[in-house]
Order: C-alpha cells, then sequence, then structure tokens
C-alpha cells in the first residue's frame, strides 16, 4: 500500500508545485498554454495512478465477490434471538458484492477485543440461506461447565459489546458441511443447542428455492429460554408441507407447553428417530454438543447407516476428542516421538494429550490457534518430518507439508517445525 501511495503522492506534488508557479510567474498566453498542458499531462499520470489504486484493489475482490484472507465487514443489524445469543448481519466494508456459499458452511472471523492482548480467531456458521447482500451468523455465549469460570470471550463480545457499525475481519465463507443439493433423499437434521444455526441455513436454502425435498428438523433444546430460531422453524414448518420441525425440551420450564412449545421432552435418541422415520433411507445431519455427536453417531452407525449418508461438524474442541482417529493402531501412537525444532530433545508423544497442539503447550511451546476444531487454519505448522493422524470422517484443508495441529495426532515420529 505505501509502495502505492508514494509514486502518487509524488505525482500529486509535482501538479500542484506546476500550478503554484504558473500562478506566481505571470507568463504570456503560450506560455501559459504550455504550462497547462504540463500540467494536464501530470494531471492525466495522477488519474492513471489512481485508478492503478483501484485496479489493485478489485483484483483482490474478484467479480463474484470471492476474496482471499480476511476482509473488512461492517455490522449492520444485530438481532436478540433468546437470552443468550445474538443473530448479526455484516455487510462488506468496501460495499462490493459478496460471494455465495453452500447451505451448512461457516467463516472464519478475527475479533479485537478490548482487553485482549492479540485478535483471537473464532468460526461461525452461517445462519440464512445463500441469496442475500450480506452475511448472518448467529452466536451463543459460550458458558464453561464450570460456572465459576468466565464466560466465552467472543461469544460474551458479540452478545454484549457489539455494535451495529463496529467492523470485522471476516475470511470467505468455507467448509464440508453443507446440505448435499444433488440427492433427493430425506436430509433429516440433528441438532443440539447452538448447532442449529448451519441447519438453519440449510433449511432457509429448501425454503428459498421451493425445493419439494423432506426436511426433517428434530431440535434439542433445554428449553423455551434456549430455543433459538424458534417463532422462524414454527413459521416455516407451517407454511411449507415438507418441513417438519421437532423439538425436544431436556428441561422444559413450567409453562413449557408439550405438544405447544415442544413436541418431545428428554433427549434426542435413535429410538425417537425410528418412531419418526419409516426408515434409515435419508441423509443425516448432525451439530450440537460433543456427547450428543457422539452417541447419535453411534446409534446411526448401529443402526446400519452408512457413513456416506452422515455428515457431522463439530463446533469445538470437545467434539473432536471423542471421535476416533484414522489409523485403528492407537497402540503405536504412544511410543512415537515428537521434535519441536524449538527444542533441542525430542519429547515422547503423551497420549493424554489430545492433540500435537495440546502438546506443545503442554512443553511451553506457542503456536497460533483460533477454532482448535480444525476448520480455521490458524495452528497450520510445517511438518518437516513423518506423518500425522487426523480424526476419522474429517476433511482437512490443510496446505501440502503441513499439519493442523490442533486436530492433529502423530501418525509415527514426526518433526514440526516450531
Ligand atoms: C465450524 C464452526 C462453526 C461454528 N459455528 C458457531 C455458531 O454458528 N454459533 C456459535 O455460537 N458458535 C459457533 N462455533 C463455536 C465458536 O467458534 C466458538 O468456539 C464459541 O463461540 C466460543 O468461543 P469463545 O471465544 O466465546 O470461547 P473461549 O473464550 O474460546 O472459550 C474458552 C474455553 O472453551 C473451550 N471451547 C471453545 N469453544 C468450545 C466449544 N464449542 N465446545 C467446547 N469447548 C469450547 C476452549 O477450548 C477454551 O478452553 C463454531 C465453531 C466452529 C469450529
Ligand atoms: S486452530 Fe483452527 S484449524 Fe487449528
Amino acid at each position: 500500500m505505501t509502495e502505492s501511495i508514494l509514486p502518487l503522492l509524488g505525482v500529486a506534488l509535482c501538479a500542484t508545485a506546476l500550478l503554484q508557479l504558473l500562478l506566481w510567474s505571470g507568463q504570456s498566453f503560450t506560455q501559459w498554454s504550455h504550462t497547462k498542458k504540463q500540467f494536464e499531462i501530470s494531471r492525466e499520470a495522477l488519474r492513471k495512478q489512481i485508478e492503478a489504486v483501484t485496479v489493485d484493489r478489485t483484483e483482490a475482490i474478484d467479480e463474484f465477490g470471492k476474496w482471499n484472507g480476511y476482509r473488512e465487514f461492517v455490522v449492520d443489524e444485530l438481532v436478540r434471538e433468546t437470552k443468550l445469543s445474538a443473530t448479526v448481519y455484516l455487510k462488506p466494508g468496501d460495499r462490493k458484492s459478496i460471494v455465495s456459499f453452500r447451505p451448512g458452511q461457516h467463516m472464519t472471523f478475527k475479533f479485537d477485543i478490548p482487553g485482549q492482548s492479540k485478535p483471537l480467531v473464532r468460526c461461525y456458521s452461517l445462519s440464512a440461506g445463500p441469496g442475500d447482500d450480506r452475511y448472518r451468523i448467529t452466536v451463543k455465549t459460550m458458558r464453561k461447565s464450570n460456572p465459576e469460570a468466565a464466560p466465552g470471550r467472543v461469544s460474551t463480545f458479540v452478545n454484549q459489546s457489539l455494535m451495529v457499525g463496529d467492523r470485522v475481519q471476516v475470511k470467505a465463507p468455507t467448509g464440508h458441511f453443507f446440505l448435499d443439493e444433488g440427492s433427493t433423499a430425506p436430509a433429516v437434521l440433528l441438532a443440539g443447542g447452538i448447532g442449529i444455526t448451519p441447519m438453519v441455513s440449510m433449511i432457509d436454502h429448501i425454503v428459498r428455492t421451493k425445493s419439494e425435498r423432506k426436511v426433517i428438523l428434530v431440535y434439542g433444546s433445554r428449553n423455551s429460554e434456549d430455543h433459538t430460531f424458534k417463532n422462524y422453524l414454527k413459521d416455516v414448518s407451517e407454511r411449507i408441507p415438507n418441513i417438519f420441525v421437532i423439538n425436544v425440551y431436556s428441561e422444559p420450564l413450567a409453562q413449557d407447553q408439550e405438544g405447544v412449545d415442544f413436541h418431545v421432552p428428554g433427549l434426542i435418541t435413535i429410538e425417537l428417530l425410528k418412531q419418526l422415520l419409516p426408515n434409515n433411507h435419508c441423509q443425516f445431519y448432525l451439530c450440537g454438543p460433543s456427547p450428543f455427536m457422539e452417541a447419535m453417531n453411534t446409534s446411526l452407525i448401529e443402526w446400519q447407516v452408512p457413513d456416506s449418508r452422515i455428515f457431522s461438524e463439530a463446533f469445538g474442541p470437545a467434539s473432536v476428542k471423542r471421535t476416533k482417529t484414522t489409523s485403528d493402531d492407537d497402540a503405536a501412537t504412544p511410543s512415537a516421538q515428537v521434535q519441536f525444532t524449538s527444542m533441542q530433545e525430542s519429547i515422547c508423544w503423551d497420549h493424554q494429550c489430545e492433540s500435537l497442539l495440546e502438546l506443545a503447550e503442554a512443553n511451553g511451546i506457542v503456536i497460533d490457534s483460533g477454532c482448535r476444531a480444525g476448520s480455521c487454519g490458524t495452528c497450520q505448522t510445517p511438518l518437516l518430518r513423518g506423518q500425522v493422524k487426523y480424526p476419522s470422517g474429517m476433511q482437512v484443508d490443510c496446505d501440502p507439508g503441513q499439519c493442523f495441529t490442533c486436530i492433529a495426532q502423530p501418525d509415527g515420529d514426526v518433526e514440526l517445525d516450531v
């Protein structure tokens, strides 16, 4: 940027100097027109410089609104969904177009939060279908299991401090969790808590495209206070004959009425699915807390649902922790030697650690991280030697010769450049 502005400033100063010269010197008309021509040439050069700068910026965001790296977005509107969750509408700060996405995908955000020593990177799923000129996300304040501990930093900031007009840095939509639009099989969406966001994007897409595909959403919330998108989902399920919504409350409040606010008390179970569905010839989409994801995944496999028809999204490290790794040969893992280039000695892989990132942190090595779920790429680190393995079924968008340390475990001896 500095490089492109310097010649521009040079031309601007040169043009100003010529104009001053003209005003001070009382020249003849011929001299004046000669100087004027020079001034115009300089002005033309200045205009070209300005255009060149504009072209540079246009290239960074192509004609379809695609971009690389982070782009500045402005908070356009904020809507409170529940006590703990808020929806944020975002418009590009440069007012150019935005790129489309597939229903269910997410975006990576960088938030500058007062009091934090560095920007915090987090992923949020898009909570509307594609087709608008702005993006929509919905963020729930993350409360930790220990009630004494402070709630999540970014989710609290978004819910309590973010204002219309604020600016955030955002990467383009991405991710492997999205509605398979090539299929006509009924889509069974199994959502727990804030895991509803990608499902709402899928449902919104079905509504907007007037698709006749059957969609069955089974949505587990604690109770009506925690029931995000309650009115929207009620409305679409009443209006659109191929969309069915079954609300399951684990802790209904005294005022929550079965048959009105919710359909089933308790938890989402495979028995419930077997009651609701005529057979298992469906596609299953899972997003929610880790125990729910783990239980549903196991039950669906036991119900003979092929792996190829189960799609899931982990929202955080805990969800990843419980899934199997790609290698069944876990017995070999504890003996693996891990060499970090900043350490003189190699370390024996500690199977109490869930990932190479955790092992690095346990040994005082700092690797930048964001989502800690294999989605944002912040923890990508060069793998100088050896192989790593990832949780099964996870597609990892890592550059060649690198690894996502937040979800990688060593598959034999490894060396990492950190
Ligand atoms: C692909 C993807 C999509 C997501 N979409 C949404 C969404 O639509 N809406 C939404 O509200 N959130 C979503 N999340 C979760 C979100 O990115 C953050 O993890 C969440 O908001 C908590 O961040 P925080 O800064 O508030 O908490 P932090 O301050 O980071 O919380 C601190 C502690 O909680 C742990 N932690 C962080 N996140 C989780 C988690 N999800 N589960 C268990 N432990 C965790 C951390 O390891 C840390 O120990 C998504 C995550 C991913 C990876
Ligand atoms: S921290 Fe996001 S991919 Fe590892």
